[in-house]
């Protein structure tokens, strides 16, 4: 089969691999449909974690089930179906209690297995015509009629449309809130759709990206262009002085100030800044135990200069980490089906698979106009 292997900082290639087939009874093999590139992938793509070279990418998974090995018994061959990111057994501590993000079995000695994804087990991604799926009866989301005419709306199941909602949740968002995002990527974005979904009286948006705040606008948020300390006090401003009732951080630690420069800390001292007094901040945006790509020691050692005095002092909550994105995707699926959620809105490039290394190059640029890009491994 073709799949898009990673080769080294900086360079993905389409290649001539062995077929994913079914390896134990309880897989369900699927031929992939849709399958888009995250900004997870590029911190992988540049050589930020430690991404082994010749492993397939690709987290955010759609398809069609071809074959079921001999202990599936609730998904069929010919069923559509969209996979969470995060692979899970169903028979967990973790998994019992919905948090499939962070599975004891999938990815023994750490907690939390994915597609294609540094440091969550070896599993290939489905950036490919075919993908395995471990436990398909468990990770498998079955959809409705409508699969092949929402398409692009369904794959955002696998990954960001969940993983916005978990942002608000992890900030402990109410109906009536006003919230502050920093990061108008595909996950910020779906993280501003998930605030107006929920209620949300007034969104915030936080980007140096003009096409991606106008993105934001549209959907009915304000957008902000200063990343830098006049962003939290443009936000507390227009909020009496007290900052938004709760915020979401959706860059993670490669942000940049305005220069384009990383510094590590900024969004999360930031959104300390922008939230208010008691208010609760989720963080989805990936941070690492270890960076060692990092320009400055203390992110070497994944730590962060971070104000955790000023947090105390407002009597703030954290909540951090990979989404579970089980816990929510059959809820979602129910607002696309119903027309109430249009998570496609947020695509600038529909792409073949071969088109990818090339696409690869240009979102990890942030170029103007390349927000989400979805490929097509049929096409
Ligand atoms: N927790 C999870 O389950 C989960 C799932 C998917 C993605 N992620 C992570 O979420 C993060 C965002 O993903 P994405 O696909 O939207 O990526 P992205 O890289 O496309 O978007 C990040 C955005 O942040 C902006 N940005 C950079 N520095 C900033 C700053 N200081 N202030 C405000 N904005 C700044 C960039 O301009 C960009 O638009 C990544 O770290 C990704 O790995 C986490
Ligand atoms: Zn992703
Ligand atoms: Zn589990």
């Amino acid at each position: 089969m073709k799949a898009l292997v990673y080769n080294g900082p900086c360079d993905v290639q389409i290649k001539n691999v062995p077929d994913a087939t079914i390896e134990k009874p309880t897989d369900v093999l699927v031929r992939i449909t849709t399958t888009n590139i995250c900004g997870s992938d590029l911190h992988m793509y540049e050589g930020r974690t430690s991404m082994e070279t010749g492993r397939i990418l690709g987290h955010e998974n759609m398809g069609e089930v071809i074959a079921v090995g001999k202990a599936v018994d609730r998904v069929k061959v010919g069923d559509m179906v969209c996979l969470p990111f995060n692979i899970g057994c169903g028979f967990c501590e973790s998994c019992e209690r919905g948090l499939t993000g962070f599975c004891l079995t999938c990815n023994p000695g750490s907690a939390g297995a994915a597609y294609g994804f540094a440091g969550m087990g070896p599993y290939s991604g489905g950036q490919a015509e075919l993908l395995r799926v471990p436990y398909g009866d468990f990770n498998c989301l079955v959809l409705p009629k409508d699969a092949q005419e929402k398409e692009n709306d369904y794959v955002m199941l696998s990954d960001i449309f969940p993983t916005g909602y978990h942002a608000t949740e992890l900030a402990q968002m109410k109906p009536g809130d006003s919230v502050a995002i920093y990061g108008a990527g595909p996950v910020g974005l779906m993280a501003a759709m998930s605030a107006f979904l929920k209620g949300a009286s007034r969104v915030f948006v936080v980007d140096p990206n003009k096409d991606r705040l106008a993105l934001a606008e549209k959907m009915g948020a304000i957008g902000i262009n200063d990343i830098e300390g006049d962003g939290a006090a443009q936000i507390k401003e227009l909020t009496d002085g007290q900052g938004a009732d709760c915020g979401c951080e959706c860059v993670g630690y490669q942000c940049c100030d305005k220069h384009g420069k990383e510094v590590p800390n900024l969004t999360m001292n930031n959104l300390v800044e922008a939230v208010k007094p008691t208010g609760g901040i989720g963080v989805v945006g990936v941070f690492l135990p270890e960076d060692p790509g990092a320009k400055d020691e203390l992110a070497k050692e994944g730590k962060l200069a971070f104000d955790y005095g000023k947090l105390w002092f407002k009597g703030q909550r954290i909540g951090n980490g990979q989404a579970n994105v089980k816990a929510y995707n059959r809820s979602l699926a129910k607002l696309i089906h119903a027309g109430r959620a249009k998570p496609s809105q947020i695509i600038s490039h529909e792409l073949s698979l071969d088109e990818a290394p090339h696409a690869y190059k240009k979102f990890d640029e942030r170029a103007d106009g390349w927000t989400k890009v979805i490929l097509k491994p049929g096409q």
